[in-house]
């Protein structure tokens, strides 16, 4: 759990992992990372839950929901404006968190390669950092979580490589893909990019030449941001576009954020 889940499970976020103990016995757990999130230009203090679980012979019993409002009430006394979750299920609607809407995804099919695209490396943190800090919608990841959620490897909920579009050497944008192809109706292999950041052009031409290096039919790249310049490119270049709707929620516990974009997960998955 902590290699999958790294921020989690750092020993520095002990406290703020939720349990229900009976005789000596950890039966279910609810944890959360706090950290900050800037939207457009404001900064919000953002909870982050995962991990939430319950031993299989006491599920049913309410523990889940126990570990998960004591998650909440310490996230919110810590100052947490809002909370957000992979999951969609009943035990989060009742704490309060509604599902997000669908995002727009992009078909990019397979083509010869135009520019570089490579694995990254730790020694691109500092770049990868710096086009993921260029996006108006984001978290505040520091060098070591960076370094933390590379190694662990994880977008969203699979096993992922983040990918580095480089031109001349230097980085323009990455896209952060899972591993394993989706189960697509037409039998034919897809990739996902669930996070990207950076240069437009240079991801648009980097999709399709690497669908191709993986070996897949098409990149399915989903626009997480409210992005006019990916949605323009998608229209330019004949991408058939789908909206895919996540089990990801969020709740927002002060008024003021009513409305304002939530970040999307991607590599920051706990
Ligand atoms: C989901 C889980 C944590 C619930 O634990 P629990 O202690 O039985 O939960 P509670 O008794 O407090 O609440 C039960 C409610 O959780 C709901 N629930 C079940 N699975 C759920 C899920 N994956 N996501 C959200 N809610 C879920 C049930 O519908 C039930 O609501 P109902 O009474 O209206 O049917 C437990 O089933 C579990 O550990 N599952 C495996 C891990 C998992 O799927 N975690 C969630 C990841 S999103």
């Amino acid at each position: 759990m902590a290699a999958r889940y790294p921020l989690l499970f750092d020993p520095a976020n002990a406290g703020h992992l939720w349990i229900v103990e009976r005789d000596g016995q950890l039966l279910s757990h609810a944890g959360f990372c706090l950290g900050e999130a800037d939207i457009q230009g404001r900064t919000v203090r953002t909870a982050c839950f995962g991990a939430v679980f319950t031993v299989e012979a006491a599920r049913g019993q309410g523990l889940a929901a126990q570990a998960l409002a004591a998650a909440i009430a310490a996230a919110s006394a810590a100052g947490a404006e809002w909370g957000i979750i992979s999951g969609s299920g009943a035990l989060y609607a009742r704490a309060g968190f509604v599902r997000l809407a669908a995002l727009p995804t992009y078909r990019v099919p397979a083509a010869a390669p135009v520019v570089s695209v490579e694995p990254a490396t730790l020694s691109d943190v500092p770049a990868l950092a710096a086009l993921y800090d260029a996006e108006p919608i984001r978290f505040r990841r520091s060098p070591s979580e960076w370094r933390q959620l590379l190694a662990a490897g994880i977008l969203f909920v699979g096993p992922a490589t983040v990918w580095v579009v480089r031109k001349n050497a230097r980085a323009f944008a990455y896209l952060a893909v899972n591993d394993d192809a989706l189960d697509d109706p037409g039998f034919v292999r897809v990739f996902r990019a669930l996070e990207v950041a950076g240069d437009r052009q240079a991801l648009a031409d980097a999709a399709g030449g690497l669908a191709h290096q993986l070996g897949g039919a098409a990149l399915l790249l989903v626009n997480a941001d409210v992005d006019g310049a990916l949605a323009q490119l998608a229209v330019q270049r004949g991408w058939l576009v789908d909206q895919t709707r996540f089990a990801f929620s969020a709740a927002r516990w002060t008024p003021a954020l009513v409305g304002v974009p939530v970040p999307w997960y991607g590599l920051n998955f706990v």
